[in-house]
């Protein structure tokens, strides 16, 4: 597995994307709406290797990233690594006793599928999986 990018949970989405854009003068992609997920994303390159940064802005309190923007404030909210098969690999996990907040992988950013392993299970850190599909 190879990081894939790293989840910040921000509550101001156009402050962050100034933050790492003009400030600290990184490249920051175009905001995406998700929907399904109540939130609106933006993607910072961090160049070499491919790993990036995914700001994440809740549109909604009662969503995942809203109840953590509520208990802990703006801050890393997830790691995410990059694997080949993301079904295979979720298969293997859970039979060596990995306990799955997905059990399918769902679609997530940019046409990606993507899943998620409990923080319980992962030593407090929310873990994704990322499946790039093109
Ligand atoms: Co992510």
């Amino acid at each position: 597995m190879k990081l894939d990018h790293i989840g910040i949970a921000v509550d101001d989405l156009e402050a962050a994307r100034k933050l790492y854009g003009q400030v600290l003068g990184l490249a920051v992609g175009p905001v995406e709406e998700l929907p399904e997920r109540k939130l609106r994303i933006s993607f910072v390159d961090l160049g070499a290797g491919g790993a990036g940064l995914e700001l994440l802005c809740p549109t909604d309190p009662d969503s995942a990233v809203g109840k953590f923007l509520a208990s802990k404030g703006p801050g890393v909210q997830h790691l995410a690594y990059r694997v080949e098969d993301i079904q295979a690999r979720l298969a293997e996990l859970k039979a060596a006793g990995v306990r799955l907040v997905d059990e399918q992988a769902r679609p997530g950013a940019h046409g990606c599928l993507v899943a998620f392993l409990h923080p319980k299970s992962t030593g407090g850190v929310l873990t994704e999986l990322v499946q790039h599909t093109h």
